[in-house]
């Protein structure tokens, strides 16, 4: 597939790196494109352009930007070039405040998700909650000694989630479909407990895993 990658951040480079290594064609997206130098050099297949371009470009989209930048990042990248097309929404609503105890502080409550407030405001593009319960670092090809882990998945639209039901199954997670926009509102907050490990005790080698 083309893929567009909006973000230059860690989960940006890892999954467009992902994406490449698995036989997809890939354009990131960035409003800084010095940060993506070294990872265009690592990767000469992949390209790199504005927002705009990455997301003109995929068939699939990607979004893995800062969330309280992920609105504004979105109409950068202009609506028309997103309508209709599968959006893997990544993000996660974190606010710019401490952890308190290891837990991380949202901007976002129990009754509305980010992913609901995307979806809310970007009603003809088709978001897809995914890879945000786990860290860059394990969202390719992840290894755990206790089997594929889980990825939770959530959104409005069922083509849109049978082809991200289909990058998980390629990039080596068992996809677990929690329904519609609203899950997004227990499957964010799974990157506070994910994280949890990490800043009491520097453990961020993880994943979960559904049991039946
Ligand atoms: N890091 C992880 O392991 C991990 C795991 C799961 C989910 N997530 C979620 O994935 C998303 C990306 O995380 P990340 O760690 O890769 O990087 P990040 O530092 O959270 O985000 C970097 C991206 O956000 C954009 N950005 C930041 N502030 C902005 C602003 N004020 N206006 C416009 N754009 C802005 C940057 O734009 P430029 O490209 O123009 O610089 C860049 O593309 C976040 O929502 C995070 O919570 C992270």
């Amino acid at each position: 597939m083309k893929v567009g990658v909006l973000g230059s951040g860690d989960v940006g480079k890892t999954l467009g790196s992902g994406f490449l290594q698995h036989g997809h064609d890939v354009t990131m997206g960035t409003h800084s494109p010095a940060k993506l130098a070294d990872w265009a050099k690592q990767h000469p297949k992949g390209r790199v352009g504005s927002f705009s371009d990455a997301a003109k470009f995929g068939e699939l989209v990607v979004l893995a930007v800062k969330g309280t930048a992920a609105p504004d990042v979105l109409r950068a990248a202009n609506a028309t070039n997103l309508a209709g097309k599968p959006v893997i929404d990544a993000t996660n609503p974190i606010a710019d405040a401490p952890p308190t105890n290891g837990v991380l502080k949202f901007f976002t409550n129990l009754d509305e998700s980010l992913l609901e407030r995307l979806q809310r405001e970007f009603g003809n593009v088709r978001f897809v909650k995914a890879f945000n319960s786990v860290g860059h670092a394990c969202m390719v090809n992840p290894q755990f000694k206790g089997g594929k882990p889980t990825m939770f998945m959530c959104g409005n639209d069922e083509p849109a989630k049978k082809t991200v039901r289909g990058i998980l199954d390629q990039f080596g997670w068992e996809p677990v479909d929690m329904g519609k926009a609203e899950a997004a509102r227990a499957i964010e907050p799974l990157c506070m407990l994910w994280c949890i490990p990490g800043f009491l005790r520097n453990e961020w080698s993880h994943a979960f895993k559904l049991l039946t």
